[in-house]
């Protein structure tokens, strides 16, 4: 279950939340949890959840390992802040700042290569989906985001994909469980074509847009949906321990 907090929280708040999910008795032999926090809220994320078994994200990075690249971080300063995963190519970044596959392919392959694992999140707008182009876009972001290791035929079993349906994203419109689970189908079929039968069974795919209390459950009920990717809901102490607790 990952809490996807976004540009949400002040130190103190997310002090609160963080002192919340860690001393709650969550169960890590049956659910994994992370949270990505802000970049100026990471330090503060590592020193707290220390010990613990919570892991953290960043929300974001750039592929190169440093230079002249105002605003940017790097694959590095996310492992030295306590990361041990990225989100990448999530669909506000595609949308309001221009990111492409290619560009979160070099990502992907960076934070493969800094031993970081990516969460590649892919999905499709309303208007494709109302077209029709649902399975066609999936398949191009998938072929385009994991270019080089589909390349290479290697792509490491601890990947994590994350099928968000841009329409779902923030609006409280959550996918059915049957067209959310009908795309995870079709992703671990894109994996077991493009590798082998046990890569495809073995990466996780997780679920995003509008994941509540109430609805998690039915979403985890679906044979494909390995996990949940939380924004809104993420942000509260009580909703995200109730969503861990699915
Ligand atoms: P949401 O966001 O849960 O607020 O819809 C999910 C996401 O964008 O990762």
């Amino acid at each position: 279950m990952a809490a996807n907090w976004k540009m949400n929280l002040s130190l103190d708040e997310a002090r609160d939340l963080l002192n919340g999910i860690k001393s709650a008795k969550i169960d890590f032999n049956k659910v994994e949890v992370l949270v990505a926090p802000p970049f100026t809220t990471l330090q503060l994320a590592n020193e707290l959840l220390a010990g613990t078994d919570i892991l953290i994200a960043g929300q974001n990075m750039h592929w190169g390992s440093k230079g002249a690249f105002t605003g940017e971080i790097s694959p590095l300063m996310l492992k030295e802040a306590g990361c041990s995963h990225v989100i990448l190519g999530h669909s506000e970044r595609r949308a309001l700042f221009f990111e492409t596959s290619e560009t979160v392919n070099q990502k992907a392959d960076a934070a493969i290569e800094a031993g970081l694992i990516p969460i590649v999140c892919i999905g499709e707008t309303l208007k494709e989906r109302e077209e029709k182009k649902t399975f066609d876009v999936i398949r191009t972001q998938l072929n385009k985001s994991l270019k080089t290791s589909c390349k290479l035929g290697n792509l490491p079993q601890s990947v994590i994909l994350a099928y968000e349906p841009v329409w779902a994203i923030g609006t409280g419109k959550t996918a059915t469980p049957e067209v959310a689970q009908e795309v995870h189908l079709f992703i671990r079929r894109w994996l077991i074509e493009n590798f082998d039968h046990n890569t495809g069974e073995t990466i996780r795919i997780l679920y995003g847009g509008s994941v509540k209390p109430d609805n998690i459950k039915e979403l985890m009920l679906q044979p494909d949906i390995d996990g949940a990717l939380i924004g809104g809901a993420s942000l509260k102490t009580d909703s995200f321990l109730s969503i861990t607790k699915f």
